[in-house]
């Protein structure tokens, strides 16, 4: 695996702040400032917290420089206040917020410059910088998922995702036997990832593709989402409490489903992923449909295992970086892709799409693997471990090449819907 030079790391850190730039600059100040859901910031707070987030570690820890704005640093702690209390705070009004993050980007690459990258085992491989990347990029998706629940009309335009000529169809053959899951090696791959461990699971099947908004309709038209038989018990409590009757952003007139993207209303797409359903949902469509969910054990074996060498790939198609072939990312598109629009990047047994498109819930539980250690800090993951959250993997059309992985982990609680969240399902050997 080739370690990132300098230049790359400067690269990547440009990269992401061109991502913030574009999704800040493409509102007015006064949408800025407001609360668009009670479950997402002000773009604002995502705005200057990535800076915060870049001042501590890459200028204060790395660095070792002087802080620019202690200060501020409680009001851009994502523990000290809850997002819906958020907008109340005395946050840096939106230029006061694009000068410190330019301001903290100059000392920043000013370090960068200075430092010797093996120096100290958080440098190794340019860490603390790809930690900083990743954290950048991961807001980005945030804001993403933020100008998603904006009323109003369309402010981000993107060319639509490549066409299907690929017919993706049914389920793969997943043999069982041990394969080696999460990382040692990966320079930028954060402590949830680490350390690589085998894991022996037996065989199963997959789907070769997320389920498509068709396929969900059909569910939606059976009646799936007023029978308690598909759902878990938790789940139908959430769905009488909650209202669900499609995934969020749907709507239905006169016998077609619609749904609204980044301000636009589309009759749905019948060969994309379905996007913006919570975990009880992908639950209860599983069990409609005969299966259920892959752990995350299965979903990595899927995405990774290469039956020829015996080895785990970094993704699907092999260990290069992720292009515009391989997978639907970066926010380049705004939507999913219908299913069969990446061949290029279908893992060693067939199965299309785990990387890119939609985050995939998988039936597992957020913990640490065996042997987890903190690095660089408990408020990541560690603090999370055990709570009430299920494992997404994969990475959806909003998540940045740098943020994404075979070994990726993300995770959410099961009600969470507004990220960009779908599935697919698997199944035991008859
Ligand atoms: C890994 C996506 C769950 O957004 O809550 C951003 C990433 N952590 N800042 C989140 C994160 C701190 C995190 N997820
Ligand atoms: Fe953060």
């Amino acid at each position: 695996m080739t370690t990132p030079d300098k230049n790359a790391i400067a690269a990547q850190l440009e990269r992401s702040r061109a991502r913030t730039v574009l999704l800040t600059d493409a509102v007015d100040e006064d949408d800025l400032l407001r609360q668009h859901s009670p479950l997402m910031s002000p773009l604002i707070w995502d705005l200057a917290h990535v800076g915060s987030q870049e001042e501590i570690w890459l200028v204060r820890d790395v660095g070792g420089r002087e802080p620019l704005r202690p200060d501020i640093d409680h009001l851009y702690d994502a523990f000290k206040h809850a997002r819906r209390d958020r907008p109340a705070l005395p946050l840096l009004d939106p230029a006061e917020a694009r000068k410190y993050i330019a301001q903290v980007r100059d000392k920043a690459l000013d370090v960068l410059d200075h430092v010797r990258l093996d120096e100290r085992p958080l440098l190794a491989g340019g860490f603390a910088f790809g930690m900083i990347v990743q954290h950048e990029q991961q807001h980005d998706e945030t804001m993403l998922a933020t100008h998603q629940l904006r009323s109003g009309g369309p402010v981000l335009s993107a060319p639509p995702p490549p066409r299907s000529f690929t017919r993706v169809r049914g389920e793969v053959f997943v043999p069982g036997g041990p394969f080696t899951m999460g990382t040692d090696t990966d320079p930028w791959a954060l402590d949830n990832e680490r350390p690589a461990h085998v894991v022996d699971v037996p065989a199963f099947l997959i789907d070769a593709a997320p389920v498509t908004n068709a396929e969900f309709a059909a569910f939606i038209d059976a009646g799936g989402y007023d029978d308690p038989r598909w759902w878990s018990e938790r789940g139908w409590a959430h769905r009488n409490e909650a209202g669900l009757v499609a995934p969020m952003h749907w709507f239905s007139d006169q016998g077609q489903w619609y749904h609204r993207r980044f301000g636009r209303v589309d009759p749905i797409a019948g060969n994309e992923p379905v996007v913006h359903v919570g975990y009880f949902e992908a639950e209860a469509y599983a069990t409609w449909a005969g299966k259920r969910l892959p752990t995350e054990i299965e979903w990595e074996k899927a995405a990774r295992w290469d039956p020829e060498t015996g080895r785990s790939r970094r993704f699907p198609w092999g260990d290069d970086p992720p292009g515009p072939d391989h997978a639907n990312l970066g926010q380049r598109h705004l939507t999913p892709a219908p299913v069969g629009a990446y061949p290029a990047g279908a893992s060693p047994l067939g199965v299309h799409q785990l990387i890119g498109d939609v985050w995939e819930w998988t039936s597992s539980d957020w913990h640490g693997y065996p042997g987890f250690c903190v690095f660089p800090y408990a408020e990541y993951s560690e603090v999370f471990f055990g709570g009430d959250y299920k494992v997404l993997r994969g990475g959806s059309f909003g998540t940045d090449a740098a943020a994404v992985r075979g070994t990726f982990r993300n995770w959410d609680h099961p009600i969470r819907r507004q990220i960009f969240s779908g599935f697919r399902c698997a199944r035991d050997l008859a």
